[in-house]
């Protein structure tokens, strides 16, 4: 018998019915999985994961099973993870530790179960499987072939290892590839925070003000879809660059404390902490709304708006009311946390068959190349950027051109100018 915890077995059916409906929509992923089935590559491996228990990652989960891995999984975030997937993974034999609401110690609780398969690879979103391996299992660490890693904040967290020199094995930076970081980052954060936060507080967004925190991957789609909605979209940065290319792209450019006084809804999507706080929130309007796409839920400083507050209450799933000592009403989305995960459902399939598909692609180089590799982080390789950029295409009914030979050695040459 496998061993799993879910919040209930008998959700197993409806959850199977949701992968069954992802499967329909990452045809990449499932390309990869009839292309590899008889060949079984990763029969000799077994692999934990720590990554958004969603019908999508399910999908990804049993592709490696049916690859020939054996495989162990936890959700990435206290509560992103749909239960009714989770029993349908428990159902198919999946060693998976998973529930939503989680409290942060059954979180790591779920992360050690997953170790206890003694991994040859691990897959992660955030870092936190890596960093639990280092710091409390390092026994581990000579079996294994290497990791990836999936999102921004974890490969900046990984990076940040390798140079302390504290890396202790090969990591693959998943969200660096093109086909991830330009296209889940961008349409689906974007389509997905703006599911989570009308599912949420369903209020209105064309005539709204809305401060997006950061202008990058992220919140280029965030603010894209926002004015798509119909807001007047102002962007708040750090880094200058990223602050011009915002204006040109025209949207309004402010520090935080100018924004603050204009907003109606505010989104941050930076991986920073202490973003929003309550010298923020202090010049708020009554009503503002806040939420989160970044990966932790340290960008909006929730214990300033508790302080700060009177009084506190759940209105419904995923909106909280705060009410200040002023007077003025707060909401916060999500307790902070990724907004597009709690109140929605996640990316939709037809973006994550591209992440996955990385996913599965880093796990195949690294159980071939994983042992020659010294500890480090890993650029995606550009070729299987390419491959998959290609075969999605394909099943968008989409053909491209190709250089002739002429193109090909004009490319290559130097002499001819004008
Ligand atoms: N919600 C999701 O499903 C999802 C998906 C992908 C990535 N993420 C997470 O979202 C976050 C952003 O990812 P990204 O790929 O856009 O990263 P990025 O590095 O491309 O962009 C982050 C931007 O935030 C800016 N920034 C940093 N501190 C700031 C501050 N105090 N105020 C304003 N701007 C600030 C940076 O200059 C940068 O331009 C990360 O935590 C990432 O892990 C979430």
């Amino acid at each position: 018998m496998t061993d799993y915890k879910v919040k209930d077995i008998s959700l197993a059916e409806e959850g199977r019915r949701l992968i069954d409906y992802a499967e329909k929509h990452m045809p990449v992923l499932m390309h990869l999985r009839k292309k590899y089935s008889k060949e079984k590559p990763l029969r000799d491996f077994r692999i934990s994961g720590c990554l958004h228990v969603t019908k999508e990652t399910a999908v990804l989960v049993e592709t490696l099973r049916e690859l020939g891995a054996q495989v162990a999984w936890c959700g990435c975030n206290p509560l992103s993870t749909n239960d009714r997937v989770a029993a349908a993974l428990a159902a198919n034999d999946v060693s998976v530790f998973a529930w939503n609401g989680l409290t942060t110690e059954e979180y790591y609780w779920c992360i050690d179960q997953t170790l206890k398969i003694e991994p040859h690879l691990t897959l992660d979103d955030g870092a936190d499987l890596i960093f639990t391996l280092h710091n409390k299992h390092q026994n581990l660490i000579p079996n294994l072939y290497g990791g990836s890693e999936e999102t921004t904040t974890g490969v900046i967290r990984v990076r940040a290892m390798a140079e302390d020199g504290v890396l202790k094995y090969p990591i693959m930076a998943v969200n660096d590839a093109d086909t991830k970081h330009m296209f889940d980052n961008v349409y689906g954060t974007g389509q997905s925070t703006f599911d989570g936060v009308l599912r949420a507080s369903e209020i209105l967004i064309a005539g709204k003000t809305v401060v997006i925190a950061g202008y990058g991957y992220c919140g280029r789609g965030l603010a894209m879809r926002a004015r798509g909605l119909g807001a007047d979209v102002i962007v708040t940065e750090v880094d200058p660059v990223r602050a011009l290319q915002a204006r040109m792209d025209g949207y309004r450019v402010m520090p935080m404390r100018d924004a603050a006084r204009e907003g109606d809804l505010f989104i941050t999507a930076t991986g920073m902490k202490d973003v929003i706080t309550g010298e923020h929130i202090k010049l708020m309007k009554d009503g503002a709304v806040l939420g989160n796409a970044g990966h932790y839920n340290v960008e909006i400083n929730e214990p300033d708006l508790v302080a700060m507050s009177v009084s506190r209450k759940r209105v419904r799933h995923a909106l909280e009311e705060f009410t200040l000592k002023d007077g003025r009403t707060i909401y916060l989305l999500a307790e902070g946390r990724l907004v597009n995960l709690v109140a929605a459902s996640g990316h939709p399939s037809e973006v994550m068959d591209l992440s996955f598909a990385g996913q599965l692609n880093a796990m195949l180089w690294l159980s071939r190349h994983g042992k020659e590799l010294e500890p480090g982080v890993y650029d995606f390789p550009h070729e299987l950027d390419q491959q998959t950029a290609l075969m999605k295409l394909h099943t968008m009914g989409i053909e491209i051109d190709e250089w002739t030979e002429e193109q090909e050695a004009y490319a290559r040459a130097y002499a001819e100018g004008t």
